[in-house]
């Protein structure tokens, strides 16, 4: 049992359970867990809620395994809403129907059903988590599932003495589907949140909160993890620690060539490990986050959230007194640079098996749209700019979710009318994507079109920002895979002259790429698991307007290169 600083006690602050770092002495092992996804009373900001939680946790339980085992997680759903549960990151190998996002890989679990997910964790070390995959109910439906090294195998650095996540995420002081399902209605942007949080409490800069802040303890000297996962609907954030530098060894349950930084960035899907040495004069130090904000002009949360680091021989402020921790600085909101040069230090920590003879290379843009409204529509639906409601689309395919079946029930019992594969390989007009974009391109199509990959396809894909209404960083996720992100820059891709800043060496392995502002990112993987797989812009309002598509992987040869039977339990549409 840990001892903690008086401080903690009298502050009544949340003090983090950091867990030892103990190597399991077992074999491969099966972890089953139950979620009972539920209504919950949660005050934050002076109000008091019915927050959607799991199992009345907010954030929802850490899960814990080591590389090689499997988790069976039995989901109930007693909430008023639709729900599906995804585990941001798992590879799901041959297991799509354990992914979870709704309509995609399954229907959702209805009110009052449940379904339970089976998979295997193969050969994925660090952070990853889960949330959950059906309208905004992510916005308070997720954790942290940590992946420990396989049985008897160590980290690739230094054994930290203690370790924990911290997971930043995002808070509206009304109930997130209203919010969602009013952007929806009137076709305006959505209300940007009322506050950031980590671990669910958003810290002592806002009202109601300072009691609530959550408490790292350290000992002085001690290196520590720290397991950063950017769980907040629709913003990039950047996090630091008060006069204490990070040692970055992983991101996305990859690890990465060490390196050291005071500030890291993340995008909503994206989690980044750190090592963080106790080498400071003992006393109490601010963590905090708050925006990567992007697109010019564009409305966006501006507040920070904090949490504190506390050494445990810190004096004790007096009592009453106010004791403000060493304050944090961050980088300014549209501080692109550091971000970029946070992105682009990224390495594997050695020679990394990329694929080098390319059998697709895709070329997708990533940006929003409007579309015009239909005459005759209600003006309170077309509250968009000029009138118009905002819409988000891949070469200019804006996705649409089927309604009556999963794409992958569509794909596996050969049902049709539910998709097409026609999603094209590169855009259907060619134009100047990051300049000024003539008004007559800023319309995308609704389709529900997927692109069709043989088994075993190595695949290139460049995504191209636009600056279609504005340019913005765009974190883009694809589903059942890891990928090296072989280059980044900004401007139009050029294939001329772009090809020579590919890294085919040593590239970063991710599930969520950052797409620079008015850039693009260049991606590599091989098509090795079959099944449909959603490739998305981790900004829930992006992917609430369409900005996505879907791989259709098809089986190879023989049982372990095809996708499982679907189990028994999983839920008709
Ligand atoms: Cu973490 Cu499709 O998402």
């Amino acid at each position: 049992m840990e001892t903690f600083s008086l401080c903690s006690f009298f502050l009544l602050g949340l003090v983090l359970l950091f867990t030892n770092a103990v190597p399991s002495l077992v074999d491969a092992k099966t972890h089953y867990h139950d979620f009972v996804v539920q209504a919950t009373p949660v005050k934050r900001l002076c109000k008091n809620h019915n927050t959607i939680t799991v199992n009345g946790q907010y954030p929802g339980p850490t899960l814990e395994v080591n590389n090689g085992d499997s988790l069976v997680v039995s989901v109930v759903n007693r909430a008023q809403y639709n729900v599906t549960i995804h585990w941001h990151g798992i590879r799901q190998m041959r297991t799509a129907w354990a992914d979870g996002p709704e309509f995609v890989t399954q229907c959702p679990i209805r009110p009052g059903g449940s379904y339970t997910y089976r998979f295997t964790i193969e050969g994925q070390e660090g952070t990853l988590w889960w949330h959950a995959h059906s309208s905004w109910l992510r916005a308070t439906v997720y954790g942290a599932l940590i992946i420990h090294p396989k049985e008897g195998s160590s980290y690739p650095f230094p054994k930290p003495k203690r370790e924990a996540p911290l997971l930043l995420g995002e808070w509206w002081d009304a109930n997130p589907i209203d919010v969602v399902r009013e952007a929806t209605r009137t076709g305006a942007a959505p209300n940007v949140s009322d506050a950031y949080t980590i671990n669910g409490q958003p810290g002592d800069f806002y009202n109601c909160s300072s009691t609530d802040t959550v408490v790292v303890p350290v000992d002085s000297g001690e290196t520590n993890l720290i397991r950063v996962i950017n769980a907040a609907m629709n913003q990039q954030l950047f996090f630091t620690i008060a006069n204490h530098k990070f040692t970055v060894v992983g991101a996305d349950a990859s690890y990465l060539k060490p390196f050291t930084t005071s500030v890291i960035m993340l995008g909503p899907g994206q989690t980044t490990d750190v090592l963080i040495t106790a080498n400071q004069p003992p006393a109490r130090y601010y963590i905090a986050a708050r925006a990567y904000a992007s697109a010019q002009g564009a409305p966006f949360d501006n507040t920070t959230t904090t949490a504190i680091l506390e050494y445990k021989t810190a004096p004790c402020p007096a009592k009453g007194a106010s004791a403000k921790p060493v304050s944090a600085s961050l980088p300014a909101f549209n501080d692109t640079a550091t971000a970029t040069a946070f992105t682009t230090a990224l390495q594997s920590p050695e020679k990394a098996p990329v694929p080098t003879d390319i059998d697709e290379s895709l070329f997708f843009t990533v940006g929003l749209g409007l579309n015009r409204c239909p005459s005759g529509a209600k003006s309170s639906t077309c509250q968009g700019p000029n009138g118009t409601r905002f819409a988000a689309s891949m070469n200019n395919v804006s996705f649409v979710l089927p309604s009556n079946f999963s794409l992958l029930q569509a794909h596996q019992q050969g049902i049709p009318g539910v998709f097409t594969t026609d999603f094209p390989a590169s855009p259907p007009v060619k134009f100047d994507y990051t300049g000024n974009v003539s008004r007559s391109l800023w319309q995308p199509v609704p389709g529900t079109k997927l692109y069709k990959l043989k088994y075993g396809a190595r695949v290139q894909l460049v995504l191209q920002g636009t600056s279609i209404f504005t340019a913005e960083n765009h974190p883009i996720h694809l589903h059942g895979y890891d990928f090296y992100i072989i280059a980044e820059g900004f401007g139009n891709f050029d294939p001329k002259t772009d090809t020579s800043k590919f890294n085919l060496v040593d590239p970063p392995m991710r599930n969520t790429a950052s797409v620079p502002v008015g850039g693009w990112a260049a991606i590599r993987f091989v098509a090795d698991n079959p099944g449909v797989w959603l490739l998305h812009c981790h900004l829930d309002v992006h992917i609430t307007w369409g900005l996505a598509t879907a791989f259709l992987v098809e089986n190879g040869v023989g049982e372990l290169q095809s996708l499982a039977v679907p189990p028994a339990d999983l839920p008709a549409c």
